[in-house]
């Protein structure tokens, strides 16, 4: 059963003290909470505080989005993940043509301030730390936040939380741009400075490979590509002036977990020391937070099956332990029905208790980075590294993530990758157990969780009543404005933010900048 690792190198059956001759433990572990961070970002991690158990959630209308995260945090969910819809990610209105079919689908449908206080209405927005998934208009979507939050009487210097905010890895796996690379980078670069003079304990961003892993990327290539999208950003940041120890503090990172348990710790591990590396050699950074990678960890969906879906709460399990033994700040476990359909209110409490037992009733979290000294997954953290090392320099050779993905490079190499997965499952060589092996002739009958498609509607006559409601010339004086500041060089966060609370919706804000900035149209190599 010997084979190779998921980045493509061969597993020896058996791993001793030759494998780690070179190996040396001052410079490549360090202790934990020290440089390079490989046994950790904390001396005491979960000794002291377990990771936060932030499950990803959201659907329909602000109302039932609302009881669900409230459900979560009854059943002691730590912080809150805001799953949007569609139109909201492309930063367009319910009631815009592009809309029809999508409203509430996927995530929550927000629209305006109205939506985002019903959102977070009796959620104690000082007390919780509150991830967004949202990208090229997490700007707008901040925003929001930290209004309803002040409207709560909670000051924005008090508030914790993430927005997503990576549009780089949006045009290579996901999809959800709408602005051209230069200004959404400038953009970007103004998201850092707001959030330092207002809102400084924010995490400003979530640098993700998870989307690169769920469309194929290996492990090496899941941390390459998005440890040179951070160095993209971290130099975009600089070159518009900003000191890198004043925003890099501020970064957080988002991977995937597989069922690979040795592997994925070894990635994690690799991940951190060479972020430390490339902070320090790199950008001169001083702040040990500014060379520390924080990450969030989700189980990987693609792993999971239609077929017989209760052997996901298995594979959820084994993916879970593998982010948790790799040292993960936050992390989603996948609800066993995802491959089917959205998770059911009870299929997402199972998912949260599977993290609750492995923090409190394995004894994991008793004893920091408990694989430090395996020979195995040294090995493996050395292998990793080497290979996303390689990568990386790929990468800058093709004049850094902008130009590589302007070239289809990143996604190419995504491509060649899962079209091997694919090939190597029709073969049956990777085995995934009640698909190509273990199958049953007859599949139990699921019924799953279905949302009402007259959400669309809804939405729309609720749009229609806030703008009959607000003042429409001072909206367009201040969309007006948003869009003054997007042609010259003042941050466009603080207009925005006026125009919001003013109750300018979201596609307006997005279609003001759309008209100043233009809309990404990838290339043909792309
Ligand atoms: N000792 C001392 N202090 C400790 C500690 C320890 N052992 N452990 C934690 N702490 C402190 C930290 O320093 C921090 O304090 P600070 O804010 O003052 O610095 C506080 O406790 C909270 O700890 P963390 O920062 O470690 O944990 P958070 O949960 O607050 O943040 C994060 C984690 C990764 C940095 C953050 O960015 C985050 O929460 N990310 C979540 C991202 C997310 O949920 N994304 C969902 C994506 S879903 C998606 O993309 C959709 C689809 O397409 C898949």
């Amino acid at each position: 059963m010997s084979g190779q690792t998921e980045s493509g190198t061969e597993f020896k059956s058996v791993y001793d003290a030759d494998s780690l001759a070179d190996f040396d433990p001052a410079t490549q572990l360090g202790e934990p909470g020290s440089y390079p961070y490989t046994r950790g970002v904390y001396p005491t991690m979960y000794t002291q505080r377990p990771w936060t158990m932030r499950q990803y959630a959201g659907f329909g209308t602000a109302t039932e989005s609302n009881a669900r995260y409230k459900e979560l945090i009854a059943n002691g969910t730590m912080g809150l993940s805001v799953a949007f819809d569609l139109p909201t990610q492309m930063g367009h209105d319910s009631d815009a043509p592009l809309s029809a079919g999508e409203v509430g689908k996927v995530g929550v449908a927000i629209d305006s301030i109205e939506d985002m206080r019903i959102l977070f209405d009796g959620i104690d927005l000082g007390e919780v730390s509150t991830s967004m998934t949202i990208n090229a208009p997490a700007a707008v979507l901040l925003l929001l936040y930290q209004l309803v939050a002040e409207e709560q009487g909670t000051p924005a210097a008090r508030l914790t939380g993430t927005i997503q905010n990576d549009v780089l890895k949006e045009y290579i796996a996901r999809g959800t741009y709408i602005f051209p690379p230069e200004p959404s980078l400038r953009l970007i670069s103004d998201i850092f400075a707001y959030c330092k003079a207002e809102i400084p304990r924010w995490n400003t961003i979530s640098i993700s490979g998870y989307h690169m892993a769920e469309a194929g990327a290996t492990p090496a290539e899941e941390i390459a590509f998005t440890l040179a999208d951070g160095i993209a950003y971290v130099q975009a940041a600089i070159d518009a002036g900003l000191a890198v120890d004043d925003f890099a503090p501020r970064l957080s990172f988002f991977f995937v977990s597989r069922t690979s348990i040795l592997e994925e710790v070894a990635k994690f591990r690799a991940a951190r020391r060479i972020w430390a590396k490339i902070m320090t050699e790199r950008f001169g950074a001083k702040n040990p937070k500014s060379q520390m990678l924080r990450f969030h960890t989700q189980t990987a969906g693609v792993q999971l099956t239609a077929q017989q879906p209760e052997v996901n709460m298995v594979r959820v399990a084994v993916q879970a332990l593998a982010a948790v033994l790799g040292g993960t700040q936050s992390l989603h476990t996948n609800s066993f029905d995802e491959a089917i359909a959205l998770p059911t209110t009870k299929s997402a409490r199972l998912a949260l208790r599977t993290q609750q037992v492995i923090a409190y009733e394995s004894d994991i979290a008793k004893t920091v980075d408990p694989f430090a000294g395996s020979y195995v997954v040294e090995s493996l953290t050395d292998d990793v590294e080497a290979q996303a090392w390689q990568l990386i320099e790929r990468v800058d050779e093709l004049g850094g993530a902008v130009k590589a993905i302007e070239q289809g490079f990143q996604k190419n190499e995504i491509e060649t990758s899962a079209y091997r997965i694919a090939q190597e499952i029709d073969s049956g060589e990777r085995v995934v157990v009640g698909v190509n092996r273990y199958t049953m002739e007859e599949e139990d009958r699921y019924e799953p969780l279905r949302v009402d498609p007259a959400i669309g509607e809804q939405q729309a006559a609720r749009l229609a009543t806030l703008r009959a409601g607000r003042d429409d010339a001072a909206v367009k004086a201040a969309l007006v404005a948003v869009q003054e500041a997007a042609r010259g060089s003042d941050n466009v966060l603080y207009p925005m933010k006026e125009a919001l609370r003013l109750s300018a919706t979201v596609g307006e804000v997005c279609n003001a900048l759309r008209e100043v900035w233009g809309v990404y149209e990838p290339n043909d190599a792309f």
